[in-house]
């Protein structure tokens, strides 16, 4: 399939590319978009052949649900049961934004969305491009990350013409996106708010309005195999470069002393070492295949950069990877998560 390009700049003078955007929606094709977190790959949501395509295109298991994502109240409101108290609050705060919440859904929403589930996962993105394709489609749009499954997420079009070009009707280009993590995904369906998915919302954000909100036990470490993740998608190895990556975490000096010292010992072997560092440290290493992951003063910069980071890594053709870790705080949560999964679970603590 031939796939069309469109770079949007301006979504006044643009209207017309992004009226030919929401016709292709309309007519059951994929359309690439930008959010606020990372692009999307985008179809009606209501339409089960079209959401059928988004499955093909990134050979994602049938297993993991999608998001929908909305543009209004009118068009999350025909979707769901109801909206649960604690869901106002959160929406009135972090509406739009990168914050996805369960809902239990009505029979609007095709199966093939839920992989069968009774809830349906929803957000209203507040990037300009994605809530202008939504309005003009006139529908939800259910849109997964824009990558092949279990690649990096794409936070620029380039990326997204690296997994789907050819695959797909369309891919639009907005520029890099802001956050480069996906949304938080929250679920208000139980008792105690959880979240599924740490994002581009943080535990600390959610709990001012939500203060007995709790993470899924299946996300934290230590749990052993037991305990399963409640969101499909997290159990699955995510955000993977094809080389072998080893996360280091603990003390500062001694995360570099090993890194440096590892590094040495797979050289020596002949392997081609690639390392992903802070800004702060980089100094502290050779300069050969070192890509900088941001700073660890911001780490904003971190959730920005990290995935395109992870893709020039993989482009070096490395064979293993040596990763800094950050503090686990605000969106080092969500990035830690990133590392730990595109780690394979691979994580030394010193
Ligand atoms: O920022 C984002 O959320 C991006 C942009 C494009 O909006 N989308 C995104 O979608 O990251 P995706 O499909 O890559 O991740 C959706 C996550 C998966 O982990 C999936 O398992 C989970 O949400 N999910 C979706 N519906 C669910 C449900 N009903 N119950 C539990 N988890 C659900
Ligand atoms: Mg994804």
């Amino acid at each position: 399939m031939e796939t069309k390009h469109i770079k949007i700049k301006d979504l006044i003078s643009q209207a017309s590319d992004m009226e030919d955007a929401a016709d292709l929606i309309r007519s059951g094709e994929v359309v690439a978009f930008p959010t606020e977190t990372v692009y999307g790959l985008g179809a009606d949501g209501l339409n089960e052949e079209a959401v059928k395509k988004i499955f093909q295109a990134k050979g994602r298991p049938q297993d993991n649900p999608l998001i929908l994502h909305v543009d209004s109240l009118e068009m999350l409101k025909r979707l769901i049961v109801e909206i649960p108290k604690d869901a106002y609050l959160c929406m009135d705060k972090f509406w739009p934004g990168p914050l996805t919440i369960l809902f239990k859904r009505t029979h609007i929403v095709p199966g093939i969305i839920t992989a069968g589930l009774d809830t349906v996962a929803i957000r209203m993105p507040s990037h300009p491009i994605a809530l202008e394709l939504i309005k003009k489609s006139n529908t939800p749009i259910a849109a997964p990350s824009a990558n092949t499954s279990g690649r990096p997420s794409p936070t620029r079009a380039s990326h997204v013409i690296q997994d789907m070009d050819g695959k797909i009707a369309m891919i639009i280009d907005g520029g890099e996106t802001g956050v480069g993590l996906e949304s938080t995904v929250l679920d208000l369906t139980e008792d105690v708010p959880m979240i599924l998915r740490p994002g581009g919302v943080t535990l600390e954000d959610l709990r001012e309005f939500l203060p007995q909100v709790i993470i899924d036990p299946g996300l934290l470490e230590g749990t052993g195999d037991h305990v399963t993740p409640k969101s499909p998608g997290q159990k699955y190895r995510h955000y993977a470069p094809k080389a072998l990556m080893i996360l280091f975490s603990g003390d500062g000096d001694k995360v570099v002393g090993e890194i440096l010292e590892r590094a040495r010992k797979d050289e020596a072997e002949g392997k081609k070492v690639g390392l992903l560092v802070t800004e702060e440290n980089q100094h502290r290493y050779p300069e050969k295949n070192i890509v900088v992951m941001g700073s660890s003063m911001d780490k904003n910069t971190i959730a920005h950069g990290l995935f395109d980071a992870i893709r020039k890594l993989d482009e070096m053709d490395v064979d293993i990877i040596l990763c800094e870790s950050v503090e686990e705080d605000q969106i080092g949560m969500a990035i830690m998560n990133r590392l730990f999964k595109a780690a394979g679970g691979n994580r030394i603590y010193l």
